[in-house]
């Protein structure tokens, strides 16, 4: 099946001959029935059969099938943000005791997920640099249920060798979740090498109008039933109707999207490598990338993300960089239309500041859908400021 057929068809044929071209939104929570027999089967099949918007709604079925096309997985369930969906499909793989392997540096609310709540309840994890494949495996136990991937790793990018963990994970009877927010399905489909569950912010990409919050996870049926039957229903963090049709709409225009901040990103990673006022690029895309083999494996292309150092260890100087920015926007999400930065410092404690291995002059950029002349200008106003 290809792009054009899930983004444009799929999904969402109606019983009329007459099909909408944008499908109706089902806002409801309620369905009823007209016999005891309906009801009755209806809530056997809760998953599939609309009885109530917590399990299934025909809107976010018809999401929900196009998602799991997109990762090449049998079944996709949507949630009220990506951390509902991370969440739910951690908890739906671990008990107590048991031990988790985790990349180092996972988005800042799957850490906080595994340190603070699962340690509560006796789970116990080891974190490994992001890039160390073998790592991964070598600190796996006999009591590791799961082990949590992140590839390319939120903000330095590191990859992980998915097809040696999953082979690893299978002959141990270890389930496999990865979050793929940052490649977005089009540019790598971790089922395909062995992955369980792939989890997504769909926030970002997949969304792509900073209008919405929204999680998915991706998985086989096996997985799916006992998810939905568990953590889905039961924790109840669900995207309303209304919402799945907005990411309908969005994913219309995912390609597009991709391509357009691809481009852009890779002519903005190109005049920040070259600037003197620029210490460091990471991207995966980069000349200096330290992982091209895995990079060309998995990844079809770059997306809109980068990381930079600035030439400076002075705060002062990074505070006037972000404060000259104009197209640039200063804000945390990314994957929408427009160009923001995040400086690293914001999530640190003002007191660090002068420490001298705090990262005072990193900055995580996403690159939009703006012109990338325009970006360019705008970057080289507030890198003269330094
Ligand atoms: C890589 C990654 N995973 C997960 C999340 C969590 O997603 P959400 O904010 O939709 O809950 C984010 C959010 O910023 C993210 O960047």
């Amino acid at each position: 099946m290809d792009n054009d057929q899930i983004f444009f068809h799929l999904g969402e044929g109606t019983a009329f001959d007459n099909i909408p071209a944008s499908p109706a939104i089902y806002q409801t929570s309620n369905f009823t029935f007209n016999t005891l027999k309906d009801m009755s089967e209806s809530l056997q099949h809760e998953d599939k059969i609309p009885f109530y918007t917590r399990g299934a709604n025909p809107t976010t079925a018809i999401l929900q099938q196009k998602l799991a096309a997109l990762e090449g997985t049998e079944e996709a369930l949507v949630f009220g943000s990506g951390s509902a969906a991370i969440t739910a499909a951690v908890f739906s793989q671990i008990k107590s005791g048991d031990h988790v392997v985790c990349v180092e540096n996972p988005y800042s609310w799957t850490k906080k997920l595994l340190d603070k709540t699962l340690s509560r309840f006796g789970v116990s994890t080891t974190y490994v640099n992001a890039s160390d494949s073998q790592g991964i495996i070598d600190s796996c136990q006999p009591n590791t249920t799961l082990i949590y991937l992140e590839s390319p790793n939120s903000w330095t990018y590191e990859m992980q060798d998915i097809e040696q963990i999953t082979a690893y994970a299978k002959s141990k009877g270890i389930i496999t979740i990865m979050d793929n927010s940052c490649a977005s399905p089009l540019y790598q489909q971790p089922a395909k090498y062995g992955i369980d569950i792939i989890v997504h912010s769909a926030t970002k990409y997949l969304s792509g109008h900073a209008d919405m919050v929204a999680g998915v996870l991706c998985t086989s049926k096996t997985i799916f039933d006992q998810i939905f039957q568990g953590e889905y229903m039961t924790f109840g963090g669900i995207l309303s109707p209304f919402e799945s049709w907005l990411m309908i709409r969005s994913l219309r225009t995912l390609d597009m999207r991709m391509e357009r901040v691809t481009k852009n990103a890779l002519i903005v990673a190109d005049f920040l490598e070259d600037h003197p006022k620029v210490e460091k690029v990471i991207f995966s895309h980069s000349k200096n990338y330290p992982q091209p083999e895995l990079r060309d494996k998995y990844l079809k292309a770059a997306g809109g993300l980068m990381t930079i150092d600035l030439a400076t260890k002075d705060f002062q100087a990074t505070e006037k960089f972000c404060n000259t920015l104009k197209r640039f926007k200063l804000g945390c999400s990314w994957g929408g239309f427009e160009s923001l930065a995040f400086p690293a410092v914001t999530t640190m404690s003002s007191l660090n500041y002068d420490k001298p291995n705090t990262l005072v002059n990193r900055i995580r950029l996403y690159i939009g859908m703006e012109s990338s002349e325009s970006l360019i200008e705008d970057l080289t106003n507030a890198l003269n400021t330094i």
